[in-house]
């Protein structure tokens, strides 16, 4: 078995690409300026690949800190897979014909002839754990929850990257229709406390024996049309008929409104549990749009498959998807003989950022500090590095610019952060075990004992009284 190579990009980025570095020019003036350091551009980012940088940071914090909110009150227990995989694991349960295995996975050969692959997913990995584990072996079901970079091989565009991070949910274990409905309530209830408004759009696809009856009719539906269908959604048609109810192309969009829909086929089984999960989310009045072209992916679902959509949002936006998901009862016995059923969703947490930060939605910052440090020479500098960490373990956010000399430009920096004190160590101080603190509003000092100063910090900045330790 070969791994596939990834597809190579056709264009060249959209992204704009840095500039090399300007060369230094003689200085003007006659003198002969001294040879100029050469400077080279840094090497550049591979292309559908990003930095997250610090002030993005605090939209993901909040993100994060919902997640893991949600799932510890959902009683989820955390489980981290490796990122690299033996490429089998994917082609078995996303599925040989997918995208995704097709042309998207970062598959090769390591050093020791194995064939891997970066994972474009964490549904199969989150299987195989709880298969390789003996998983079915606790009480079940088994709640699981995850977040990390996944990779695909895709076009890059705008939401769409080559690594991105997912954080995901999945319920092994239970065939049970709350299960379906429970994740799509934690799905909703994630975005909502960041924010979001979103709209679940939710579809039933049966089972992988039911559909082949509703495969064979959507494929004779779209027979006559067949000259009109691109190479590409002919392909889906021959290989895969169900993806080309996800097609984006126009005319197949157009055909797609007479198309029969999925659920007229679906057995009384799956008409039940799709009923079932409908009724749970009227129950938890969580509204949804029943879509009857939503069918994802991957190959592994069965049943009940959902997406969050931002709201608002008609479709044009549908490949921008905020969080997608549904049940596999199929693919633990694929991969271990064992019928497990399942079920769950991943959250795409790239574009719930870049959402947030359309919608100027604020995100968890640092603790904003309570507290700047100002030092004048080097044995300062040294009780100040002990000072900050006194402050840090009595739980006070502190501030400081060892890197600066002037107090003036330390006490700018202190009136830039808004601190509402500063402290101030001289030599004397240092000599005094004394502090200076300056109430940054009024401009007031007062001398403290540096023994005493974290509690006494922290009755100031609780407007509790002092109890004269510091002497004016
Ligand atoms: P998925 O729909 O392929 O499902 O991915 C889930 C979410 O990840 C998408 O809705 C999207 O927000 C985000 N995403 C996917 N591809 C990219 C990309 N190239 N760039 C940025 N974000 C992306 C799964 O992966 C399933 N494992 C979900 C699941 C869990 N089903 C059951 N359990």
């Amino acid at each position: 078995m070969t791994a596939k190579k990834p597809a190579a990009p056709k264009k060249k980025t959209e992204e704009p690409k840095a500039k090399p570095a300007a060369p230094a020019t003689p200085a003007a003036g006659g003198k002969e300026a001294a040879p100029a350091k050469k400077t080279k551009p840094a090497p550049e980012l591979l292309r559908g690949f990003r930095d997250i940088l610090p002030e993005e940071q605090p939209r993901w914090q909040k993100l994060r800190d919902t997640v893991r909110a949600l799932a510890e009150a959902y009683s989820f227990d955390r489980i981290d897979t490796p990122i690299l995989e033996r490429v089998e694991l994917f082609q078995r349960t996303v599925g040989k014909q997918t995208d995704i295995v097709e042309k998207e996975m970062y598959a090769f050969t390591d050093a020791s002839e194995e064939q891997v692959a970066l994972r474009p997913e964490a549904t199969a990995s989150v299987a195989r754990a709880y298969a390789n584990h003996g998983m079915f072996n606790l009480p079940q079901p088994v709640k699981l929850w995850y977040e990390g970079p996944m990779f695909r091989h895709e076009r890059p565009q705008a939401g769409r990257y080559r690594q991105f991070h997912q954080a995901g949910f999945e319920v092994l274990g239970s065939a049970e229709a709350i299960m379906d409905a429970q994740l799509i309530m934690i799905a909703v209830q994630i975005m909502k406390d960041i924010g979001l408004p979103t709209v679940v759009q939710i579809n039933s696809i049966g089972t992988p024996e039911t559909r082949q009856a509703y495969l064979a009719e959507l494929t004779s539906y779209f027979r006559p049309h067949r000259a009109k269908l691109s190479e590409d959604d002919k392909r889906r048609l021959q290989k895969n008929p169900l993806r080309i109810l996800d097609s984006k192309d126009p005319t197949v969009q157009e055909l797609l409104a007479n198309a029969p829909p999925i659920v007229d086929w679906l057995d009384e089984t799956s008409k039940a549990h799709f009923t079932k999960v409908l009724e749970f989310l009227d129950e938890v009045e969580i509204p949804y749009v029943l879509n009857p072209h939503l069918v994802r992916g991957l190959d592994y679902y069965t049943h009940t498959v959902f997406e969050l959509w931002e709201a608002g949002d008609t479709g044009e936006r549908a490949q921008n998807a905020l969080a997608g998901g549904g049940r596999y009862d199929g693919l633990l016995e694929l991969l271990s003989g064992r019928p497990t059923p399942a079920c769950g969703f991943a959250i795409g947490m790239e574009r719930v950022a870049r959402t947030l930060a359309e919608r100027n939605l604020p995100g968890t910052g640092r603790p904003a500090p309570q507290v700047f440090f100002a030092q004048l020479g080097d044995a300062a500098r040294r009780v100040g590095l002990k000072l900050y960490e006194q402050f840090r373990q009595g739980g006070i956010p502190v501030a400081e610019a060892f890197g600066k000399n002037a107090l003036k430009t330390q006490l700018e920096s202190a009136n830039k952060l808004g601190v509402p004190y500063t402290l101030i160590i001289g030599q004397k101080e240092v000599l005094d075990g004394t502090v200076i603190i300056r109430d940054m509003d009024s401009g007031a000092q007062e001398i403290a004992d540096r023994e005493k100063i974290v509690s006494l910090m922290k009755r100031k900045l609780s407007g509790a009284p002092e109890a004269g330790e510091a002497q004016a």
